[in-house]
This record gives C-alpha cells, sequence and structure tokens, in this order.
C-alpha cells in the first residue's frame, strides 16, 4: 500500500478552535483572518486566501481575506475560468490537486504554471444549498501537500466555517442596522450626548423637550453617574438660553461662607481675602443657565438667599446692601430624596416648590439593562478612537458580563470600566476578564442606598451563585416557594 503523507496537525483541534471562534468574533473580517489562518496551520498550507460570493463584483466573488499572496498572484490564481476556484464554485464540490502539474484538468492552467504550484485544497463555504465562497490553500513547495485524507477535515471545517460567517454578517447587519436607529432616535430627541433607548429614558427625553424652551426650573434626581449633569447640559445647550452662558456649580464642596461668595459675588473688603470687588455665579450667568449640583447640600442661609433669587430675581453680593437683578433659568440636581431632607427639617418646603417646577428622575443603569450594550459601544467608540487602539468590539460573553453586573456607579461606572479595558485588552475583542469587574459575589446586598428590591434581587443572585444555579436548593436555603423564585427570576428578567 501506497503510504501518503500526512499532513494533517491536528484537525480535531482546528474543530473545536473553529466552533469556540463562532462564538467569540463577532467582527466579520476578523473572522475570515482567524479561518484562514487555523486552515493552512492546521494543513500546513503555504498561501491562502478566502473568497466571499458577491452580488456586486463582476466576477460574482470577492476576496475577502488572503495570506502570503501579491496582489498580482491572486489576480493570476482567481482570474482563470479553467482554475480550481471556478470549478469549486461550479460544482459546490470541493477540488483536491494532488500534483499540480501533472493534473489533467488544471495542468495547463497559466497560473499553476506560471506561480509553480504544486499541490491546491479548495473548498465551498456552502450553508443547505447556499454558496457563500470559498477556501483555497496551496502549496508550492511540496507536491501531495493535500491528499484525499484531508477531505472529511475540510468539509468538517467549512461547514462550521460558513455558519460562523454568516452568523458574523448578520451579526453585523444588526450593529448598522441599530446603529442607524440609533441616529435616527437621536435625530428625534436631539441630545446627542446622552445615550439611550429604553422606555425609561424616553420617558426622560420627552420630558426634555417638553421644558427646552421653557424658563421652568427644572429639578433632576437620580443616584450619582446616571447622567444628571449630562441633562442640565443638554436642556441649556438645546434651549432658547443657549447662545448665553451655562455655569454649573456643586454645592457640597465649598464651606458656606466661599459658596456664597462664589454664587453671589462680594465686596472688596467683605471678609479676609476679598481683594477686590468680585462678580458672582449668578451674575456671571445672566441671561443663562445656572446649575446646581447636589443642592440638598445648601445651608439654610444659602436656601434662604436662592429662594430669594427664584422668587424676585434678585441677588445681593456678600458685603453689599443693595440687590441686583439677574435673569437666570435655575436647574439643579441631588441624588438624595429631598422631601426626606424637608421632611427632617434640614431643607426648606418652599425651596423645593420652587425647584422642581418640573422633576426629572435619572433611571439607574440596572433599571434599563437595555442600554447596557448600547452605552458601552458608545464609550468604545469614544475611548479607541482613530486607530490608536486595535480594538473593535466585545466578544458576546463581555457584553453578558456587562448586563448582568449591579452598577452601584452607574453609567459613570460603566464608562470608566470601558475605559480601562480599552487599555488592558490584548486581542481585538474586550473580553471579560479585560472588564476586571468586581466579582459579584462580593457585592453586599446590605449596602446603604440599596432599595428593598435591589437587595432581595441580590441576595437571591448570590444565593443562586452558592448554589450553582440549583433553583430547589435556593429555595430551600431561602426558605421561599420554588413558584414564587420562579415568578422573581421572570421579573428580573424583564427588566
Ligand atoms: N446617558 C448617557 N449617555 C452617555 N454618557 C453618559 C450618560 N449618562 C452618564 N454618562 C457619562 O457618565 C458621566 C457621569 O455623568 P454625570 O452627568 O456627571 O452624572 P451625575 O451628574 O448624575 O453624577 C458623564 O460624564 C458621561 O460621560
Ligand atoms: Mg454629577
Amino acid at each position: 500500500m501506497e503510504t501518503r503523507p500526512t499532513s494533517l496537525q491536528d484537525p480535531l483541534r482546528a474543530l473545536s478552535e473553529i466552533a469556540l471562534i463562532i462564538n467569540t468574533i463577532q467582527e466579520p473580517h476578523a473572522l475570515l483572518e482567524k479561518v484562514l489562518e487555523i486552515a493552512m496551520e492546521t494543513l500546513e498550507a503555504e498561501r491562502g486566501f478566502i473568497l466571499l460570493t458577491s452580488e456586486t463584483q463582476p466576477e460574482g466573488f470577492d476576496v475577502a481575506v488572503r495570506r502570503n499572496f501579491t496582489e498580482e498572484q491572486l489576480g493570476d490564481v482567481v482570474r482563470l475560468s479553467t482554475s480550481v476556484v471556478y470549478e469549486v464554485l461550479r460544482s459546490g464540490e470541493p477540488v483536491l490537486v494532488y500534483e499540480a502539474l501533472e493534473d489533467a484538468r488544471f495542468g495547463g492552467a497559466e497560473s499553476i504554471v506560471l506561480q509553480q504550484i504544486q499541490s491546491i485544497a479548495c473548498v465551498p463555504l456552502r450553508l443547505k444549498e447556499r454558496q457563500i465562497g470559498a477556501i483555497y490553500l496551496d502549496s508550492l513547495s511540496k507536491r501531495g501537500r493535500f491528499t484525499r485524507d484531508n477531505l472529511p477535515f475540510l468539509d468538517a471545517f467549512a461547514n462550521q466555517a460558513a455558519v460562523a460567517i454568516e452568523n458574523a454578517q448578520l451579526y453585523q447587519t444588526l450593529r448598522e442596522e441599530n446603529g442607524q436607529l440609533r441616529t435616527e432616535i437621536q435625530r428625534l430627541h436631539g441630545f446627542d450626548e446622552i445615550i439611550g433607548q429604553s422606555p425609561p429614558m424616553r420617558d426622560v427625553f420627552e420630558m426634555m423637550s417638553r421644558v427646552l424652551d421653557s424658563d421652568a426650573t427644572v429639578l433632576v434626581e437620580g443616584e450619582s453617574g446616571t447622567g444628571k449633569e449630562l441633562v442640565a447640559r443638554a436642556i441649556h445647550y438645546n434651549g432658547h438660553r443657549k447662545a448665553a452662558p451655562f455655569v454649573a456649580i456643586f454645592c457640597g464642596a465649598l464651606s458656606d461662607e466661599l459658596l456664597e461668595s462664589e454664587l453671589f459675588g462680594h465686596k472688596k473688603g467683605a471678609f479676609t481675602g476679598a481683594m477686590t470687588d468680585k462678580k458672582g455665579l449668578f451674575e456671571a450667568a445672566d441671561g443663562g443657565t445656572i446649575f446646581l449640583d447636589e443642592v440638598g447640600d445648601l445651608s439654610p442661609r444659602l436656601q434662604t438667599a436662592l429662594l430669594r433669587v427664584l422668587q424676585e430675581g434678585e441677588i445681593k453680593r456678600v458685603g453689599e446692601t443693595h440687590v441686583r437683578r439677574v435673569n437666570v433659568r435655575v436647574l439643579s440636581a441631588t441624588n438624595r430624596a429631598l422631601e426626606d431632607l424637608v421632611e427632617d427639617g434640614s431643607f426648606r418646603e418652599d425651596l423645593l416648590y420652587r425647584l422642581n417646577t418640573i422633576a426629572i428622575t435619572m433611571p439607574p443603569l440596572r433599571r434599563r439593562r437595555g442600554d447596557i450594550a448600547l452605552l458601552a459601544h458608545h464609550f468604545l467608540d469614544k475611548y479607541a478612537v482613530g486607530g490608536r487602539s486595535a480594538i473593535r468590539g466585545f466578544t458576546p460573553a463581555a457584553i453578558e458580563a456587562l448586563r448582568v453586573h449591579p452598577w452601584p456607579g452607574n453609567v459613570r461606572e460603566l464608562e470608566n470600566t470601558v475605559e480601562r479595558a480599552v487599555v488592558l485588552a490584548r486581542g481585538d475583542l474586550i473580553d471579560t476578564p479585560d472588564l476586571r469587574l468586581p466579582d459579584q459575589k462580593t457585592v453586599d446586598p446590605f449596602e446603604p442606598g440599596v432599595t428593598l428590591k435591589e437587595a432581595e434581587r441580590r441576595l437571591v443572585q448570590r444565593t443562586l451563585d452558592e448554589c450553582s444555579g440549583n433553583i430547589s436548593e435556593t429555595a430551600r436555603v431561602l426558605d421561599v416557594s420554588r413558584r414564587w423564585l420562579h415568578y422573581k427570576l421572570k421579573e428580573w428578567e424583564a427588566d
């Protein structure tokens, strides 16, 4: 019996590798590169390319990726109508050329002669009845590089690859459509820099659009990092005061005296350090908007002064006795429930009513998980800019990890996470470990500020993890019915 050279490296490993990348590489070009790389390594081919059928190309196909081929060599190999490639595309069957020069079918082809090709393997990429392209491999150094023994592997490999390629193309189309939808929605509401399509964010946009051109005070409520300042800025810059200044001040950072002088200005000599007359922020913002961040931190004295601006449109610089008139729209933000502060006497009720003519509540990220993938891609675009980073996307596992994370720090935390991952990621896709997300199990269900509902959810999730996802066991540990547990999991899934 004739002994055939076995050039198969490790076909099983190649098949399992391709199965793996089906689930990780979503970007079509990266996927094709990988498919070609695995095929060439497994069969010890020296050159190779993948072509995909294309309706817009005159030849009916397009070379999508190639290795070790110059443009010119490639042209020769694919153009020849008698070549292997055409035969494969025409018949939908793989073609193996054991000794190319001697082969009766192709030996005379110009490309084979000129390039001294010794051995060729070419397999169609097929999806059920549809041909989507072909993988071409050749060897210049060795006749008999590819044998019939390679065929079962090549067939299985090409079938797997075809599915992966189709998936990546579908995913790409979806992403593009998603991007178009996003621009569409963005164009509708006009708040470009605020990302979100979830129902609670739509409510926010809707409310913002309504208050843009009024002078109504707006109180933006929500946890830290939910985008309160972003909303305040957008209201100003999309509204009728946009040509005048937007001035933001954080009410929690300064001492009472300094804050008063910052807001209202002072007269020279009003206190030690007041070397000159100074205009305050209310005067600086005249005609525009002032944004009071963490307004719940204002002292009683400043609350009274603020009430006067809102009621009379008047301010008094520190150390002066006469009043000045200002025309300023007041927007404010808080991450504490001001009603509670009113309740315990630390915030004036009449001021609260003046500040929240309109209240906008920013939903925490964990209540709008549908926006997470969108935001993650938005921040990826922001940080992986201008070719300085090779990163092209996330693995599906990474997106899932982002989606289920509890996000105590909301969008700001998500933004930081993506920024860090862009720096840390080695490949061209961000994978779960690159995200450096804290272990879910260490999340404290009872940390301050957590709602009862959230605490319940975290406790259940943690117990589920500890019971390796076993529902009966989890129900037993928590002393609840399995029905209750199923019901809760369904409810959270819908969030
Ligand atoms: N909906 C959003 N779309 C895009 N970026 C957002 C969004 N919400 C928050 N961010 C990002 O998170 C950061 C923190 O938002 P910020 O408005 O300062 O939150 P808050 O004032 O509620 O603490 C912003 O600088 C912005 O980069
Ligand atoms: Mg803020």
